[in-house]
């Protein structure tokens, strides 16, 4: 056993931490090997020595194999954590990932301005549930039975499989109007509520229709309200949201839950009013329905039309923020394609 050897393996010994992977397997073949190993060979060999060399020698190899063992241990453990697809690996070739922060959905962020201007004006935020009973969506709202919004072809039914049921067809609301009635039912008036939500119809996907799309509800009960607080409440709306120096206007209009019922145009945003591809050529975009909640919905809540009066009246955010940022297809503002959504969106917090 020559000191050579010893040597020559103590320097192997110190190389193992930097072997590759495939490396690494061949030199524990080549030291530890059962057949061609050199150390395997040295302490083999070890077996025709005197005795007084195989006690110092034999307990050096013995030694040398140990750190062996541990080093090729230790240094497979290192490449496995280095491996990209290990847990707790880290890949240091992959690019960094850049910082990014969202912005709210420009949707979001009609609804927060909205519902900031109406509680500015002393009113409160009131929710009710998507799916809602066709007592509350429409009876109670006035609608009369033959109503073509009750058609199955408008209206999305839920069916409702071995429920005890009470005659009540289910259904997605097609409008945020039945928390009207939830709100009137709660407690007696002074109400002042605004309702964002989504509200549902059998409507294709196309640039200008979703069969899901948000609306904000709004409703005043209280003594003495007429239309002039109506007019005057909307159009105060407007100028906050759209600007000071936008027109509104109020046509007549039917719904079955308001007498007498309108809706509420403001002069183009994108043209003035002078007439451009969006406003059709009228000069003029239509923006919400309202009007003056009717008697036998009152009635319907258990309010006596001849002590409280009160207007409501519903808007469409989807539509709104297309208004607003000059959108061409509703279809944008539901795809998650954060190029888009960022130009629009506001930082979030
Ligand atoms: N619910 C009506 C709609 O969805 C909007 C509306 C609400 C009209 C309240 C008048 C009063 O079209």
């Amino acid at each position: 056993m020559s000191q050579f050897s010893l040597d020559a393996l103590q320097a192997r010994l110190a190389a193992v931490a930097t072997l590759d992977a495939a490396d690494l397997e061949r030199e524990e073949v080549a030291v530890l090997g059962r057949k061609q190993g050199e150390l395997t060979r040295l302490l083999r060999d070890l077996a025709s020595r005197p005795l007084d060399e195989k006690r110092t020698v034999g307990a050096a190899l013995n030694a040398l194999k140990q750190q062996f063992d541990a080093a090729f241990a230790a240094r497979r453990a290192v490449l496995e954590a280095e491996r990209p697809d290990a847990g707790g690996g880290v890949d240091l070739t992959m690019p960094a990932r850049r910082d990014w922060t969202g912005t709210q959905h420009p949707v979001s962020v009609v609804i927060a301005d909205v519902v900031a201007i109406f509680r500015e004006l002393g009113f409160a935020v009131a929710l009710g549930p998507d799916i809602e009973n066709e007592e509350r969506n429409f009876t109670a709202l006035n609608f009369p039975p033959d109503h073509p919004a009750l058609d199955m072809h408008d209206t999305l039914y839920l069916e409702q499989r071995g429920a005890p049921g009470d005659g009540e067809r289910l259904l997605l609301r097609t409008h945020t109007s039945p928390v009207q009635i939830r709100v009137m039912r709660a407690g007696p008036p002074p109400h002042r509520v605004v309702i964002p939500g989504f509200s549902y119809r059998k409507d294709p996907f196309d640039a200008s229709h979703a069969p899901a799309f948000t609306q904000i509800e709004g409703l005043a009960v209280d003594e003495g309200i007429t239309f002039a607080d109506l007019k005057a409440t909307l159009t105060h709306f407007a100028r906050r949201f759209l600007g000071g120096d936008v027109a509104v206007r109020f046509r007549p209009s039917y719904f079955p839950f308001t007498e007498p019922s309108a809706e509420m145009d403001v002069s183009c945003v994108l043209c003035g009013g002078s007439g451009c591809s969006a406003c059709k050529g009228t000069g003029w975009m239509e923006i919400l329905g309202c009007g003056m909640v009717h008697e036998q919905v009152l009635r319907n809540c258990g309010i006596d039309p001849e002590h409280y009066t009160g207007f409501a009246f519903g808007m469409g955010p989807h539509r709104m923020a297309m208004v607003r940022y000059g959108i061409p297809d509703l279809r944008l503002l539901f795809g998650g394609d954060m190029r888009f959504l960022a130009q629009f969106g506001r930082f979030a917090g």
